[in-house]
């Protein structure tokens, strides 16, 4: 459990929140690349760590996230022309580009030099992984950009989509550092008992504290085959989930791949999550890996992004509950595994109350994530760095495999860290 006081410190994320201010001093996902087509394409509106934003890409093809709201009088720069490398208000025709410097004001008298003394706060974006990243912190902190293995890959190695969860981000990052409930909230065979994680059901978690955030495993023993299934995970501060997605219920390797996502605040009450797959090798993903087949991830399928991103199977319809397929076909009578997370999370309220919980040896991960938001404030709020906000965790990969019962998971590292990082 965590006090209600803290609780507050490591959910809420506007501007001068103690983890709002930590939040801000990492590159953040914010689009989808498609999402700004081609220059001068329409603007889009968007909401990030609680600020409302306007994204646009230019005539040169820069993308630019400004403050939705006009300098001038505060109306909706969203309805503003995208034009000549600038986007301008429809209010009183005053244009500003990528940057946020203020290109033409023809309202006012052309000997006024008002225009050069005005800008509208702009923030620094990159493209990686098929994603548009920003920035949202002082310019002076500003990290290298992202670089995961799988914004790397070629884009045919990769599948990323978003959608929208309708809760509080951190109780969604918590989702997914907690592997025990795959057991349950993910068994989508009652009636096949070889699945791994139907035959064991508790397993042993176990942290190890890195310089982005942590590393942990979950080894579930299977001493009838004197073996056991191991599956890593990083957790990359301050919402990024990597986890080892190789090997499939019979035991048997499948593709080098793996997946993760980024649980992005849109604002205390709202989370957009990035979702993404990829694999290092030199065959490419299938199709239906690339779409996110089968995850409730899949774009058109499973999300609506006419609504907002919103889930097609949502709140408003109990996330399609069939109670017929909850007897007799899966644990939940909800289609996707993801969909079956999100649908769980959201009940747990708007922001779930922390200081009511009763954890166990299994949540040791989400303790340990706890502790290293709640220290990043105050890293931040003096001045430091908080992890995972230079280049700490370049050359990560998490993995899963089916080892011998007494060999060490530690024995993984080499392939968990392949370019000898950390
Ligand atoms: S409110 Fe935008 S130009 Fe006047
Ligand atoms: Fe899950």
């Amino acid at each position: 459990m965590l006090s209600t006081q803290h609780n507050e410190t490591i959910t809420r994320v506007g501007p001068g929140t103690p983890m709002g201010e930590v939040l801000r001093r990492y590159w953040i996902p914010v689009l989808l690349d498609w999402e700004l087509p081609a220059p001068d394409c329409d603007p889009i509106r968007l909401k990030i760590l609680g600020e409302s934003l306007v994204a646009f890409k230019d005539t040169s093809g820069r993308i630019g996230i400004l403050a939705d709201a006009c300098p001038h009088r505060r109306v909706s720069l969203y309805f503003g022309r995208n034009e000549e490398n600038g986007l301008r208000c429809v209010y009183h025709g005053w244009k500003f580009d990528v940057e946020g410097k203020c290109l033409d004001m023809p309202s006012e008298p052309a000997t006024s030099n008002f225009k050069d003394k005005v800008r509208t706060p702009a923030y620094p974006t990159v493209e990686a992984g098929n994603i548009i990243w920003a920035y949202f912190g002082p310019k002076e902190k500003i990290p290298p950009a992202p670089n995961f293995e799988w914004t790397t890959v070629p884009d045919t190695h990769r599948g990323v989509s978003k959608v929208l969860q309708e809760s509080n981000w951190l109780q969604a990052v918590e989702g997914g550092i907690d592997t025990s409930h795959s057991s349950f909230l993910h068994n989508n065979d009652l009636s096949d008992k070889t699945l791994l994680r139907s035959r064991s059901t508790a397993p042993i978690v176990e942290v190890e504290l890195t310089d982005y955030g942590y590393a942990y495993s979950s080894q579930r023993l299977l001493p009838e085959d004197e073996t056991k299934y191991v599956r890593t995970y990083h957790y990359v501060m301050p919402f990024h989930q990597l986890r080892g997605n190789q090997v499939r219920n019979s035991g048997g390797y499948y593709m080098p791949k793996s997946a993760g996502h980024c649980w992005v605040p849109i604002d205390d009450e709202t989370t957009m999550v990035f979702n993404w797959t990829y694999t290092w090798g030199d065959e490419p993903l299938n199709e239906a890996d690339r779409a996110l087949r089968g995850t409730g991830n899949e774009m058109y399928a499973d999300i609506d992004p006419a609504d907002g991103f919103r889930s097609r199977r949502n709140r408003d319809n109990d996330w399609m509950l069939d109670r017929e397929m909850q007897r007799t076909k899966n644990f939940t009578g909800i289609v996707g595994v993801n969909t079956q997370d999100r649908a769980l999370q959201v009940t747990m309220g708007a922001i779930a109350d922390r200081s009511l919980e009763k954890l166990g040896t299994t949540d040791r991960a989400i303790i340990a994530a706890r502790k290293l938001l709640l220290q990043a404030t105050a890293t931040v709020a003096d001045g430091g760095d908080p992890p995972g906000s230079r280049d700490e965790y370049y050359g990560i990969r998490a993995i899963d495999r089916v080892m011998a019962i007494d060999e060490p998971w530690q024995s993984l590292k080499p392939e968990m860290y392949p370019v000898g990082a950390h």
